[in-house]
């Protein structure tokens, strides 16, 4: 069982709530855009703004730092929050996202909690003490071939209107492998790794809170997490997730 935090889960339970109340009435759903192509509505500034008291009112001794409001002064022990991640999925009333909610002490992320609720699926992990998705152990798919292999990606790039991009890096890997995804939120994307779902996520230009979460229960579901280059950790700027048995073929397609 994962380590019991009720609190914590009953926050965040809270929290998808206010995004529920949101997505069940988009037509009255306020929707600024940051940049031409990055989207903020009333439902991510909300859950933002409920997670941040709460997690300060409950655990003050950490500080806060959310995608959409910035950092708070202790950035040292930290929550890392993305409060709706794949906001334009949410928008359109697709159930591909998530509220992403990461512990980071002393720069290693400890707590991670993917939670969709649309999807009713609630990822979490403690650092050393496994992965779970409602309560239930999850561990990467078994797959070994690549050429069977199903993978996803995002294209954050493309956001951001870069030239060096993953568009030919995706029909590199589109070729050689048998199913692609790109579903819309990072984070669950990373839980489909780490719950069997899917063999290998890979995305550039990502945010810490776009991906710390979902990378602790990805580790601790036995997924590789690294760079496009094969080295360990969390790189949000060039980050590759896999189930271990295909990243040897993967990564020289990087
Ligand atoms: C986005 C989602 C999407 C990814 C984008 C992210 P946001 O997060 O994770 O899947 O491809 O790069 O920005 O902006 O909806 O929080
Ligand atoms: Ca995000
Ligand atoms: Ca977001």
């Amino acid at each position: 069982m994962p380590i019991s935090q009720p609190l914590l889960e009953r926050i965040i339970r809270n929290a998808g709530e206010i995004a529920l109340t949101h997505f069940r009435d988009l037509k009255h759903l306020n929707v600024d855009k940051k940049s031409p192509r990055d989207f903020v509505t009333a439902a991510d500034l909300a859950v933002e703004d409920f997670l941040k008291a709460q997690l300060r009112e409950h655990y003050p001794q950490y500080g806060f730092w959310g995608e959409e409001g910035g950092q708070s002064e202790n950035q040292i022990n930290r929550w890392i929050v993305d409060p709706i991640d794949g906001t334009h999925s949410f928008s359109r009333g697709q159930y591909y996202w998530s509220i992403s909610v990461a512990l980071e002490i002393a720069g290693e992320i400890v707590e991670g909690i993917v939670y969709a609720p649309a999807l009713n699926d609630y990822y979490c992990a403690t650092k050393g003490q496994g992965a779970w998705r409602n309560g239930q152990s999850i561990h990467v798919s078994e797959l070994d071939d690549l050429n069977d292999a199903m993978i996803g990606t995002g294209f954050a790039c493309l956001r951001s209107y870069l030239e060096n991009n993953n568009l030919a890096r995706f029909c590199r890997i589109a070729q050689a492998t048998t199913g692609q995804r790109r579903l819309g939120s990072a984070a669950v994307d990373i839980c489909l790794v780490a719950d069997g779902q899917l063999d290998a996520f890979w995305e550039q230009e990502l945010n810490l809170y776009d991906v710390a979460a979902g990378a602790l229960i990805a580790k601790e579901a036995g997924a590789t997490v690294t760079d496009f280059h094969g080295n360990s950790g969390i790189f949000p700027k060039q980050l590759l997730i896999t189930n271990g048995k295909i990243f040897n073929q993967l990564l020289p397609l990087m």
